[in-house]
């Protein structure tokens, strides 16, 4: 999928292993009236406030759920149930948005303005949108940040998620038909067809929803492998036009692998992450670095990490006062928080890589296996 990353195939160090919340207080009027008013402020400020206006995605015309056959946990593919922020690993692929809505999506990323201003290239994919939500993108942008596609995402993915930023909205994965790379659907597949597009990996960010934009008649392939706990390797078929995947791409090894059928293969990929501010945060950056603009990718990864460290130090702010006024002080309580808060800011500051040690387009050393199977192919 799109967003390799370099943590190695291990699972990342639970270092967040407590969660720092604790009883709520009643506030005061005066602290109610605060709150009120900074959560406007924020509403107005927010992107619900921007889509309010626009009103172009309506789930009753735009949504087609189904509900996918079968999600599998954690545990049945091997992997304990905790080693992510989620007992969920992988949906079969399921109906998510309808036809007409997918004609629009399709409408706005194969937009000439956002081809030519928003494609990347890298070394282990020829062409790939990513940044033009909302401003060239208000349909897609709206699409997946609507209330009910998010229920939709949560209730698959076994925690309440959230887009991660606006930035990584409908990132696009393009693929147009090559020059012998031709397949005759009526032959069985073979093992050696069986080569990656993206070789094994692990996802930048926790849980991928990977939605087809093409129609995948007389496609072959185009499977997620997923390298389970115990070694085994188990493929989800791909979806087609208007279905998705939900993935937890952060915590299981698994590959793209190639479709075969000669005609154009679009992919939109949002990657979501837990919406509580409490939950631990992997996220690494090194596999999108290369092929995002670093001042909005950067700009917006900060403002959500501050947003989650804010509202947990207030949380914390009301605890150690009440706790000081019941003249008790919970010092294990202010270790795990402050455990937590030296933890997440210091992963997140070696995220943040100045701008000279960014080379574009370059994921050779991210995902050195993916560059060796494309450059086989080519
Ligand atoms: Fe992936």
């Amino acid at each position: 999928m799109a967003t390799p990353d370099v943590f190695g195939l291990g699972t990342p160090e639970r270092f967040y292993s407590k969660t720092i919340n604790s009883p709520r207080l009643n506030p005061s009027t005066k602290e109610t009236q605060e709150s009120l008013k900074r959560s406007f402020d924020k509403y107005l400020a927010s992107d619900h406030a921007s889509s309010s206006f626009g009103k172009l995605f309506h789930p009753a015309k735009h949504l087609a759920f189904e509900t996918p056959k079968k999600v599998y946990t954690m545990e049945e593919i091997g992997y304990s149930a905790t080693s992510g922020v989620s007992p969920i690993a992988v949906s079969e692929p399921f109906r998510l948005f309808s036809e007409e809505a997918v004609n629009i999506m399709r409408s706005e990323v194969l937009n000439d303005e956002v081809q030519e201003k928003y494609s990347y290239t890298s070394d282990i994919a020829p062409k790939q949108l990513r940044g033009y939500a909302p401003k060239h993108g208000k349909f897609v942008f709206e699409a997946w940040k609507h209330p009910e596609t998010l229920a939709i995402i949560s209730k698959i993915a076994g925690v309440d998620v959230v887009p991660v930023m606006d930035y990584e909205i409908g990132h696009v994965n393009l693929s147009l038909p090559r020059k012998g790379n031709d397949y005759d659907s009526k032959t069985m597949i073979s093992e050696e067809d069986d080569t990656p597009i993206v070789g094994w990996h692990r996802d930048s960010y926790p849980f991928v929803c990977v939605l087809m934009m093409s129609d995948t008649t007389g496609m072959v392939g185009g499977e997620t492998a997923l390298r389970t706990g115990t070694g085994e390797i188990k493929k989800v078929r791909g979806p087609s036009m208007g279905c998705a995947v939900v993935l937890q791409g952060r915590y299981i090894d698994h590959q793209a692998l190639r479709a075969y059928g000669g005609q154009e293969r679009i992919t939109m990929v949002t990657s979501f992450r837990p919406k509580s501010p409490s939950v631990r945060d992997d996220t690494v950056l090194n596999t999108v670095r290369p092929i995002s603009n670093l001042s909005d990718l950067y700009g917006q990864t900060i403002e959500y990490q501050l947003e989650n460290a804010e509202s947990r130090i207030r949380q914390m702010l009301r605890n150690v006062r009440e706790s000081m006024k019941a003249g008790a002080t919970d010092v294990q309580s202010i270790k795990r928080f402050l455990d937590f808060e030296i933890k997440t800011m210091s992963h997140i500051n070696d995220e943040i890589v100045d701008e000279e040690f960014v080379q574009k387009g370059h994921l050779g050393d991210v995902c050195p296996d993916a560059i060796v199977k494309r450059k086989r192919t080519e």
